[in-house]
């Protein structure tokens, strides 16, 4: 179905590419009153013409199932308690320096990054995703990220902790800031009010930003800041925040697999835009990631601590880095690389490992997705 409601012919492949008449489908457009109904056929991820706001028939079911998924999942952060931490934190010698700095750090990396992400997915990503399913689980994972910037703040409240300190970290420790200035590039590229899809140019600038934002910050960079807290869970300390990280890793598994299957499903209908100079800039892009992420990990544990240290931070990164080259189908970045982590994976598996820091079970009724009992 085609929307040319305000014109009576449809206008010219060359105006179609006029920047001056975007492509993309926002949804907020003149109804088409005499417009025929949706096939799943006209669907599209991206340049669709389809109506965006008819949910039905669904195209994309990994997209629903996402979402499905996402509110099984559901969780606030103040139904974790954090009596063990506060006494921990408040403690004279529970934690050693270098802890402190390295939860400090991580804390003040991740309240702001999941600001940039949220916004990222609403202000920029959200427009120009042309399918109501994506855009359903989009609506899902906004809120997630709302959920998590929320952790923040209650463990900012909890502890004590300076906000202005923990919550500038990123604007004022430069390792953290060059981290979400890279991000912010691609995001910034999409903000600018001229930009629409339906060019080469264009629609390789938004997989660029997807890449950034999903494959980078969620699916490499929050992961060795998952390792970071969830190692100190294993030797029970900071046993409420390693929980919460926990359930924050479990949304972001999803948002990244979400991710992917976005790159992939636009890689499938745009084949033009794979093309072999593009795949070595994003491999480019993952190669500088991880050598951002590597500063990031000197920074935070110039010494390290029992079980960690910046080192095996880097080797953990080579290892996400090719698993995800893999994943949109790139060849690796890095020589083949051994997970440094392994208890990684049993920390993203909540429905089998039970008792991993032998907190409190929450459990929701929503599909039993929750089971540590
Ligand atoms: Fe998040
Ligand atoms: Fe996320």
């Amino acid at each position: 179905m085609l929307d040319w409601s305000d014109s009576t012919t449809a206008p010219s492949p060359a105006v179609m590419f006029n920047a001056e008449q975007p492509l993309e489908q926002t949804g907020l457009g003149a109804i088409d009153r005499s417009g025929g109904r949706v096939s799943v056929d006209e669907k599209r991820m991206i340049n669709c013409r389809a109506d965006v706001n008819q949910l039905l028939p669904l195209k994309y079911k990994w997209a629903w199932e996402k979402y499905l998924a996402g509110c099984n999942n559901h969780w606030m952060p103040t139904e974790v308690s954090m009596q063990a931490d506060i006494a921990l934190w408040k403690s004279r010698d529970g934690l050693t320096d270098d802890e402190r700095r390295a939860i400090k750090r991580n804390l003040g990396f991740f309240a702001a990054s999941e600001s940039l992400v949220a916004n990222n997915i609403v202000l920029a990503i959200y427009r120009h995703l042309t399918n109501p399913e994506c855009r359903q689980y989009l609506l899902r994972q906004a809120f997630e990220e709302a959920v998590h910037t929320h952790t923040f703040q209650y463990i900012v409240e909890s502890l004590g902790l300076d906000e202005g300190e923990l919550f500038n970290m990123y604007r004022e420790v430069p390792s953290i800031t060059d981290k979400a200035a890279w991000a912010l590039k691609h995001t910034q590229n999409l903000d600018n009010p001229d930009f629409s899809t339906g060019t080469q140019e264009a629609d390789q600038s938004f997989l660029r930003d997807l890449v950034a934002f999903y494959v980078v910050f969620e699916g490499m960079w929050f992961y060795t800041g998952f390792a970071q807290i969830l190692s100190l869970g294993r030797r029970n300390k900071m046993v409420g925040i390693a929980e919460q990280y926990q359930y924050i890793l479990r949304d972001e598994s999803i948002h990244l697999n979400f991710g992917i299957d976005v790159i992939n499903q636009i890689k499938l209908e745009n084949q033009h835009l794979w093309t072999k100079a593009f795949q070595e800039d994003v491999r480019g892009m993952i190669r500088d990631a991880a050598e951002l992420e590597a500063a990031y990990g000197r920074d935070t544990m110039p010494r390290g601590f029992l079980g960690l240290n910046a080192a095996l931070c880097e080797q953990y990164m080579h290892f996400i880095a090719n698993r995800r080259c893999a994943q949109i189908g790139l060849t690796p970045v890095f020589p083949e690389t051994e997970n440094p982590f392994p208890w990684m994976s049993e920390a993203m598996d909540l429905k089998k490992e039970k008792n991993f820091f032998e907190t409190r079970v929450i459990e929701y009724q929503n599909g039993g997705a929750l089971s540590w009992e």
